[in-house]
């Protein structure tokens, strides 16, 4: 089982700490939509898309790398945090693997420290978030995707 995940995580690494656990599980390459643009997705089974929640969506960078990586009939998986929680979240990368018929396998999100805008004032939100529970959760979701079919 070939797992690639294409992440953004840069406001306080939030989500790369759930990746970062994610990483001890098996065999998982790690792309960077920041610093790369471009990947071959033909050879991998299972491909996840993780993204802090930047303006009510995955991040650009991520959504960009999927509408011109993503192969087509793959089996997908999402990871995102946020720091106030809202459904609509997944939708714009959703529009974008449902185009390529894709698999959608799950998705999980949890809260993660925000000091983005006016939250900066007050000392953020979701402080200590991800903490070991909701990298926990991370975990046992990518373990129960990640069997082969
Ligand atoms: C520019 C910017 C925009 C953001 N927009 C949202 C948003 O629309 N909704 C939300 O819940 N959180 C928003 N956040 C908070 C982040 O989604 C949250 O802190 C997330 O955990 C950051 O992930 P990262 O550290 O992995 O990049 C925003 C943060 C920044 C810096």
């Amino acid at each position: 089982m070939k797992t690639a995940i294409v992440y953004y995580s840069k406001h306080h690494g939030n989500t790369k700490k759930l990746l970062d656990a994610i990483a001890k599980q098996g065999d998982v390459t790690f792309i960077d939509a920041s610093s790369s643009q471009h990947a071959d997705l033909f050879g991998y089974d299972l491909i996840g898309f993780a993204s802090g929640i930047y303006y009510s969506k995955f991040h650009d960078s991520v959504l960009q790398f999927a509408e011109k990586n993503l192969p087509h009939g793959k089996r997908v998986f999402l990871i995102y945090t946020y720091g106030m929680k809202r459904k609509s979240y997944t939708d714009a990368i959703k529009q974008i693997i449902e185009s390529k018929d894709v698999q959608l396998e799950g998705a999980y999100g949890c809260p993660g420290f925000d000091t983005f805008g006016p939250f900066k004032l007050i000392g953020g939100i979701q402080k200590g978030r991800p903490n070991d529970e909701d990298i926990a959760g991370a975990v046992t979701f990518f373990l129960e995707i990640a069997v082969p079919v």
